[in-house]
């Protein structure tokens, strides 16, 4: 790469021809070669299906240092927000980019309150599914349906929309997702209550019900927030990118994040903290850990260990050590501390940590281990994690589509692709095949 008096270029060389690339240097993280002008000048396009050496866009929200752990928000580190903030205070940072003055932050809690209920029509779709559907399931097709029902948001061109979506989207997936829960276990919807905090009144709409009275525990109403709170936003992940990618062809929000939500429900995003449960309880007891280490090793077997290693993260995961204190104090102040599934999750850690494979490939916990520990002893059912996930990553998904729909530079995004099929050839009629 030149670094010469001038604006810092790279240089690419095909067949003996030179080729000088831009080379934009960020605040943070390893500089990045612009190649927008490349098949223009030199008609080659560049390979990285995964995305794994290509910056899809510039973005001011989130950073992660996956080589230190490190995990930033608009500069504030996760550890210090999952300890001093709380999750609606993370949005307001997530989608204004700096710390809310006192009033600030009441007027944003004050609008964010009242757009908590949603449209009585949509009571309809939720009956329309089926009572075994899977929360997901439910949650893609109640989102993607809300812009049906909010046309007055919908309007990307509009600033004041565009508000107005980020606003009820973020007041109203608690609603969803605790609708959807109360679909599929038979019990009426709960409508949410505007005196109760962000994630009591969660809790209360998920657990609460008409015959009796309900009292949000208060520990479980922390932990639920720092829970959202370690979701919030990851800067361009796969659900990220799909809401990005849906986004730059101009479609609603709704529309957007639906599709956020459907890409986050696959077993290697956001489904990981269900199928990771699923695989400590089928482990079941420590004697059987090796086994399942083993098979994680093994190339012929397409087991994975589910909350296991990370694209970006070559280190612990800072999302991963705040839950697992969570999951200690949770479970010890709910009396629960010989959990076994806990018990397991520890120990299975310790074995793949000691493990050579797992240090040499830098295969660390993830968000995804503790959390579903947390989760299951607050009461909640494996198929709601992922839509927790889901609720809370809402403000990620949210922040990122407004920051690229104020961007003047905005072009729909199409990739292109190494061709590796026939060329053109001559169709054959079926009676000379
Ligand atoms: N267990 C066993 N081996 C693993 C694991 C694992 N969990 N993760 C990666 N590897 C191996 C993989 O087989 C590969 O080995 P080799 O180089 O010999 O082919 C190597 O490590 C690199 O893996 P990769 O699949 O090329 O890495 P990636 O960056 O494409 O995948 C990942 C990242 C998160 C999809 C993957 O680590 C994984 O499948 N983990 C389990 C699912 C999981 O916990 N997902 C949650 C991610 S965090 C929350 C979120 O983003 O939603």
């Amino acid at each position: 790469m030149a670094d010469t008096q001038g604006p810092r270029t790279a240089t690419l060389t095909i067949d003996g021809e030179s080729y000088e690339l831009p080379l934009l240097t960020p605040t943070a993280g390893p500089d990045v070669i612009d190649i927008r002008k490349l098949y223009g000048q030199a008609g080659v396009f560049t390979y990285d299906p995964g995305f794994t050496s290509t910056a899809a866009c510039d973005s001011t929200i989130t950073f992660i240092d996956g080589g230190q752990g490190e995990l930033l928000h608009r500069g504030y580190p996760i550890d210090q927000l999952a300890e001093k903030s709380h999750f609606l205070e993370v949005c307001y940072i997530l989608l204004y980019g700096e710390l809310p003055s006192a009033a600030e932050l009441e007027d944003f809690e004050h609008r964010v309150t009242m757009h908590t209920m949603i449209h009585e029509q949509m009571n309809n779709l939720f009956r329309g599914f089926r009572r075994d559907a899977h929360p997901m399931a439910v949650m893609v097709g109640v989102v993607g349906a809300m812009s049906a029902f909010y046309h007055d948001s919908t309007d990307i061109n509009d600033p004041w929309q565009r508000e107005v979506a980020s606003i009820r989207l973020i007041a109203k997936m608690p609603t969803i997702a605790a609708w959807a829960y109360k679909y599929t276990i038979g019990q009426p919807f709960v409508y949410p209550r505007n005196d109760l905090d962000y994630a009591s009144n969660f809790l209360h709409m998920c657990f609460s019900v008409p015959a009796e009275e309900y009292q949000v525990n208060p520990i479980l109403a922390r932990a639920m927030d720092r829970i959202f709170t370690l979701h919030a936003d990851h800067e361009q992940n796969a659900s990220t990118s799909t809401v990005r990618l849906a986004s730059s062809s101009g479609a609603n929000p709704f529309a957007c994040i639906a599709a956020g939500i459907a890409c986050l429900w696959g077993p290697a995003h956001g489904g990981a903290n269900q199928a990771c449960l699923e695989m400590l309880r089928e482990i079941g007891t420590p004697n059987r850990i090796p086994e399942y280490i083993e098979r994680a090793k093994d190339r012929d077997d397409p087991f994975r260990l589910m909350g296991f290693g990370h694209r970006v993260y070559k280190n612990f995961d800072p999302r991963a050590k705040v839950m697992k204190q969570s999951a200690d104090e949770v479970l010890e102040l709910l009396g629960i501390e010989h959990n076994p599934t806990l018990q397991v999750a520890k120990q299975l850690e310790a074995a793949a940590l000691a493990d050579p494979y797992f240090a040499e490939k830098k295969l660390f916990p993830n968000v995804d281990f503790y959390s579903g520990i947390i989760l299951e002893a607050m009461g909640f059912p494996t198929s709601m994690f992922t839509p927790i996930f889901a609720l809370s990553r809402t403000v990620g998904w949210v922040s990122q589509w407004k920051e690229q729909l104020a961007d003047p530079q905005l072009k729909i995004g199409r990739p292109r692709q190494l061709y590796l099929g026939e060329v053109m050839r001559d169709y054959v009629d079926i009676e000379d095949r």
